[in-house]
C-alpha cells in the first residue's frame, strides 16, 4: 500500500487538499456530506449558482480520459461562480516526473487557485500537493489503481439519501476490486462511515491479495455475497489496466458475476444498485437493472456535482486557516 503523508489537514484539522479518504474521518466525511446536501437542496429549489468562489480559478487537469467527473468538477466551479480551465493533457507513462512538474510550474505562473488532478499515476495528486505553491489546493479526481475519493463521496452522499443512515446497512461491491481507485475509496469511507458490513464479490483473480485487511468479508460467489445486501455497487471491469487474461470471456463473466434481474432478487427487496460508471451493459450490469426500478445510477451522477461543490468550497475555505 502507498504511504503517503497527510497532507489534507491544515492545523486546524480542515480540508486544505483532498487526496484519499485515507487520512480523513468520520466528522469530515460527514461534514461534507451535510454541505452538500445543503447545495443540493438549493439546487432542487432551483438556486443554482452561489458567489462563494468568486474570483477563484481552478484547473481541470486530466491526464486521463474522463466524462462524468471532468463534466461535473465543471459545473460543480461554474456553480460556485469561480472560472475553470480543463486541460485534457495526453501523457504517456514515462512522462512523468519532470513533464508533470513542469506543467505545474507553468499554471502556476498564470495564477490559478486549484488544482483538479487525474493521472494513470497512483499518488500523482499527492505529489502535486507536495510541490505546489502553498497557496494552491489539490482535489485528486482518481489517481491510478489508489484511489478516487470524490467518486466515493458522492457514492456515500447517494447512500445516505436513499438509506438515511450508514448503521446496519450491508454493502457489497461486486466486480473488478483489483484495479479499481473508487473501490478502494469506497470501502475506507464505508467503514469511516459505520455500516455493518462492507463485501467483496469477485472471481480470485480480481481481487488485490489480502484484500480482507481492508476491512471487507469476501465472496467468491452471487448467491452467497448478495444475501440479506441492502446496497450493491458494480463495478467495470477495467481492461485498460489488465496486462493479461484475468477472465475466460466477457459471457461467462456475465453469467458468473453479472448483475440480472434474477441474481438482483436475491438481494433485500428494498436493495438499490449503483454504478460509478461508465457502465458496460452485458458485461457486469444487464440493461434492465442498469435501467430498473432499483437503480440510482444516474442519482450518483447528479449527486456528484453537489458533492463537489462541497469539496471545492471546503478545501478553498480550509486555505484561508493555513499558516
Ligand atoms: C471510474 C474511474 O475513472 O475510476 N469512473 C468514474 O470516475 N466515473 C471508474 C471506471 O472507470 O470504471
Amino acid at each position: 500500500m502507498l504511504e503517503i503523508e497527510n497532507l489534507q489537514l491544515n492545523s486546524q484539522g480542515k480540508l486544505r487538499h483532498f487526496l484519499s479518504i485515507e487520512g480523513l474521518n468520520k466528522d469530515l466525511l460527514t461534514e461534507i456530506l451535510d454541505t452538500a446536501e445543503s447545495f443540493a437542496g438549493a439546487s432542487e429549489q432551483s438556486i443554482k449558482k452561489f458567489p462563494l468562489l468568486r474570483g477563484k480559478t481552478i484547473v481541470n487537469l486530466f491526464f486521463e480520459n474522463s466524462t462524468r467527473t471532468r463534466a461535473t468538477f465543471e459545473l460543480a466551479a461554474t456553480r460556485l461562480s469561480a472560472d475553470i480551465l480543463s486541460m485534457n493533457i495526453a501523457t504517456s507513462a514515462t512522462s512523468k516526473g519532470e513533464s508533470l512538474l513542469d506543467t505545474i510550474r507553468n499554471m502556476e505562473a498564470m495564477q490559478v487557485d486549484m488544482f483538479v488532478v487525474r493521472h494513470s499515476l497512483s499518488g500523482a495528486a499527492h505529489f502535486i500537493a507536495q510541490h505546489t505553491a502553498p497557496h494552491i489546493n489539490v482535489i485528486n479526481a482518481g489517481d491510478g489503481q489508489h484511489e478516487h475519493p470524490t467518486q466515493a463521496m458522492l457514492d456515500m452522499f447517494t447512500i445516505r439519501r436513499v438509506k438515511k443512515q450508514f448503521t446496519g446497512l450491508r454493502v457489497a461491491i461486486i466486480g473488478d476490486i483489483l484495479h479499481s481507485r473508487v473501490a478502494r475509496s469506497q470501502i475506507l469511507a464505508l467503514n469511516m462511515l459505520g455500516v455493518e458490513e462492507v463485501r467483496v464479490i469477485a472471481p480470485k483473480s480480481l481481487l488485490p491479495v489480502q484484500v480482507e485487511a481492508l476491512g471487507v468479508s469476501v465472496y467468491y460467489d452471487m448467491q452467497a455475497g448478495l444475501k440479506n445486501v441492502d446496497v450493491i455497487i458494480m463495478l467495470r471491469l477495467q481492461k485498460e489496466r489488465m496486462n493479461s487474461a484475468f477472465l475466460p470471456s466477457e459471457n461467462e463473466y456475465f453469467k458468473c458475476f453479472g448483475l440480472s434481474d434474477e441474481k438482483l432478487k436475491i438481494a433485500n427487496k428494498d436493495a438499490v444498485v449503483m454504478h460509478p460508471g461508465p457502465i458496460n451493459r452485458g458485461v457486469e450490469i444487464s440493461s434492465s437493472v442498469a435501467d430498473g426500478a432499483q437503480s440510482v445510477i444516474l442519482q450518483q451522477v447528479s449527486n456528484g456535482i453537489a458533492v463537489r461543490m462541497a469539496i471545492l468550497s471546503m478545501t478553498m475555505n480550509g486555505n484561508r486557516g493555513a499558516e
